[in-house]
């Protein structure tokens, strides 16, 4: 994709240009969280000096200029996932928070002892721990879709494992540990004949490709504001409204309720009514301003450029003698999972950072994925739409010299 701007988009971020230890930074740790635009720091700064004060609380000035920003971003994320209505959109810390809440609200309402929650064998502990602990309170059972050593999951088993004793599906869309793209419209549909409704954990996805929720009719769809090129401490739970309206709320306080008296409390409407607490204001209105940048240079050209990326990444990589690729499905977004003869992950990242490339090293947040592939860790580059093949180029010349030096 030679007329891919990457150079222009560059320059959009400023840390880019950093040196680590006397070196250019090459930053390929964008799965655990990705760099920010200009745009997105300038909006940040912009709100605490000029747009700053409580949202949905005050009748002054400041007070509703913040209300508009921040439910601007409500706007624009219900248009950048295609939702049908911005009380679908829910607030929330990040993934973590919004698989919990779910787990809890819709959970504990609707799942009973016996019932099954069906996840998959290559999820992030944030989709594992919350339906664990939901199963301890309830006495539902845990089942595990199984994956190959490709790192694809087996469909006939997630087919046999999808019974009238299901009642939830949660499955990720694109596995931050292998890379691996799930085919969820497809198991939506599959859950959807049994009634049985889907969570989906886009944390990774959503920075990756364009998502339409409606037209993938998954019930709830997750993710978090850092991982696409937004602030920290913000992230999104989208709900289709008849199951939130039905829910009941996740956490108590303010701005979750119409009236309170000591004897009962009256609760707002979606989507207040799990927004408990002064929320995350210029981290949202911020968020508002990376969905604007995103959607200027276009979800698909971003897609297209990460598979080149991608591709080239992988062709290198299979030519480096001793190095084995962890998650190798066909269906794979930009993430590169691996491990060296005789050379521990960490080992890897730290001798790379003195190189200045950045990469994470470790289980990933999914240690039943390093289990199946019986590694204690693995080395992982995860690229984004600033990445450069010659950057590919310094990841690959670096892990050749680590390889002569101590393979
Ligand atoms: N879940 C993030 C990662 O994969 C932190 O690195």
């Amino acid at each position: 994709m030679t007329n891919f701007p990457v150079e222009k988009i560059r320059a959009d971020f400023p840390i880019l240009a950093e040196t680590i230890r006397n070196k250019p930074l090459v930053y390929l740790d964008n799965a655990a969280t990705c760099q920010k635009p200009q745009s997105v720091i300038d909006s940040l700064v912009h709100v605490y000096a000029h747009e700053y004060a409580n949202v949905h609380r005050g009748v002054h000035t400041l007070s509703v200029r913040a209300t508009d920003k921040y439910e601007s971003t409500r706007e624009k994320v219900r248009s950048f996932i295609n939702a049908a209505s911005d009380k679908e959109i829910i607030f929330v810390r990040g993934t973590t928070e919004a698989i919990n809440l779910v787990a809890q609200s819709y959970g504990r309402t609707n799942i009973q002892a016996g019932d099954e929650i069906l996840i998959s064998a290559m999820e992030h502990h944030s989709n594992i721990v919350p339906w664990q602990m939901l199963c301890e309170q309830t006495g539902a059972v845990l089942k595990v879709i199984p994956m190959t050593t490709q790192g694809e999951l087996i469909y006939e088993e997630f087919e046999r494992l999808l019974t009238p004793k299901t009642k939830l599906l949660a499955v990720v869309h694109m596995s931050n540990a292998l890379g691996t793209i799930n085919p969820v419209k497809r198991m939506i549909d599959a859950a959807h004949a049994l009634d049985v409704p889907v969570l989906i954990d886009g944390a990774q996805a959503i920075p990756h490709m364009s998502v339409d929720v409606q037209a993938l009719d998954c019930d709830f769809y997750v993710f978090s504001g850092h991982k696409l090129y937004g602030p920290a401490g913000i992230g999104v739970l989208y709900g289709k409204q008849a199951l939130l309206e039905a829910m009941p709320p996740y956490h108590g306080g303010g701005d979750m309720i119409k009236r309170v008296t000591f004897e009962k409390s009256e609760y707002a409407g979606l989507p207040n009514k799990f927004e408990a607490g002064t929320p995350s204001i210029a981290d949202g209105i911020a968020l508002g301003a990376a969905i604007d940048y995103l959607t200027a240079v276009g979800m698909d050209t971003i897609a297209a450029y990460e598979a080149e990326l991608l591709a080239y990444a992988t062709e290198q990589a299979k030519q480096i003698k001793g190095l084995k690729l962890i998650g190798e499905a066909a269906e794979k977004g930009a993430i590169l999972s691996f491990v060296l003869d005789h050379i521990h992950p960490h080992d890897i990242g730290t001798m790379l950072d003195s190189l200045g490339i950045a990469i994470r090293a470790g289980h990933h947040c999914a240690m039943p994925v390093m289990d199946f592939y019986g590694v204690p860790a693995t080395a992982r580059a995860s690229f984004a739409m600033y990445n450069t093949k010659q950057e590919i180029d310094f990841l690959m010349q670096g892990i050749q010299s680590l390889i002569e030096v101590f393979g």
